[in-house]
């Protein structure tokens, strides 16, 4: 398969982590005979540097002519800070989703045997986890209209959905439920928001087309407290935007660290793949970022376009590197050394030598070689 992949590395610790994706991403095209081509362009802080613009046309251009976007994080401090600030990187991100038409954002959460016990959550609570979040993502409060008062004192931030909305992303939790635990979980604040009571309606309508899937529903409150208590009991979670937003970033926790979830955006036309994570300033260059997240949204990537075989493969080093503790520091009390690159070119490795079991973990520890 040919295709064409628009990176946007974007800020802090994005191009580091980004550039194992592409490592483990390029080993896939040799092993599998693809052909993958990759054209990089700025986006977020660093795009407001050179442009003045966090999304210059430039960019959307290339992401509208290629058949997927890798992106890697955005944000920088001097923004963050500045509640003045008429520019700010992360209005590059939401322009790019709502210019893609990337309405629904994927999260899958899990597990893993070998990391638990490094989440602060109970072994017993968490083992098994495996969830997938639906977030909504170019509606809502996110996207609603902003007032500020001339006075600057008053302020608000509009929260609309219509039918069509939420029809389109409940279809795709439903099917995904179908292949999973079938069973949807609705998140929302239908006690007290007219959209929510909107989000169970139209939810529950779409329902009636899946006879095989459970529907729950879940207000927000009660979903966060769930989300610890008895993260099991979730299969495919279904959201609008910013509850999206938080719920899985505390989801996050589970599989114990941030660094570790990959994300898909998808559109009718256009689909993107971006860790969770953040810029994570304070990290940047160091080499002590997670790649992993970043290198299984590579996975969802070949995911989404049905190459299964090599997304498993990708997986399957993840795990291999995992168990080995061949991890940055976030997951790896027992090795500090191990940076973002060894993590990515480990990956790469076993992708190159998939039938390859003859690892030597001495080595791999002393930071001389991967495989033997
Ligand atoms: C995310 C991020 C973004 C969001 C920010 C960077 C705008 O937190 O993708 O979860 O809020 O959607
Ligand atoms: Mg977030």
């Amino acid at each position: 398969m040919k295709l064409n992949i628009a990176v946007l590395p974007g800020d802090g610790i994005g191009p580091e982590v980004t550039n194992q994706a592409i490592k483990a991403l390029k080993a896939i095209a040799i092993e599998f005979d693809h052909t993958f081509n990759f054209k990089q362009a700025p986006v977020g802080a660093i795009a407001i540097d050179k442009h003045n613009n966090p999304l210059p046309d430039s960019t959307l251009d290339l992401c509208k002519s290629t058949d997927a976007i890798l992106f890697g994080a955005i944000g920088d401090p001097k923004y963050d800070n500045d509640p003045t600030a008429k520019v700010r990187p992360e209005q590059g991100l939401l322009k790019l989703r709502k210019e893609l038409g990337l309405f629904a954002n994927i999260r899958p959460v899990k597990a893993y045997d070998t990391l638990i016990s490094k989440s602060p959550l109970k072994k017993n609570v968490i083992k098994d986890t495996d969830i997938c979040i639906y977030r909504e993502l170019t509606g809502g409060i996110y996207f609603g209209e902003k007032k500020l008062s001339d006075d600057g004192d008053t302020a608000s931030d509009l929260c609309e959905y219509s039918r069509y909305e939420i029809e389109r992303i409940a279809h795709l939790a439903f099917k995904s439920a179908q292949n999973r635990k079938k069973k949807v979980t609705l998140v929302d604040k239908a006690n007290v928001l007219e959209s929510s009571r909107l989000w169970r309606k139209v939810v529950g309508e779409v329902a009636k087309d899946y006879a095989d899937v459970t529907l729950d529903f879940l207000f927000v409150d009660n979903a966060a407290m769930q989300m610890i208590l008895n993260p099991k009991q979730f299969d495919v979670i279904l959201t609008e935007n910013m509850f999206g937003d938080i719920i899985s970033d505390e989801a996050s926790v589970i599989g114990g660290s941030i660094g570790l979830l990959a994300s898909a955006s998808v559109g009718e036309k256009y689909a993107m793949f971006e860790p969770i994570h953040g810029s994570y300033p304070q990290a940047k260059g160091k080499g002590i970022a997670n790649p992993i997240a970043s290198i299984l949204s590579a996975a969802m990537l070949l995911d989404h376009f049905e190459l299964f075989e090599e997304s498993e493969l990708i997986r399957k080093a993840v795990e291999k590197a995992l168990k080995l503790h061949v991890t940055t520091p976030d997951i790896n009390t027992k090795y500090h050394h191990v940076t973002t690159t060894k993590v990515g070119d480990f990956i790469e490795d076993v992708i190159n030598n998939p039938n390859d079991s003859n690892l030597n973990f001495t080595n791999i520890h002393l930071g001389q070689s991967t495989i033997i």
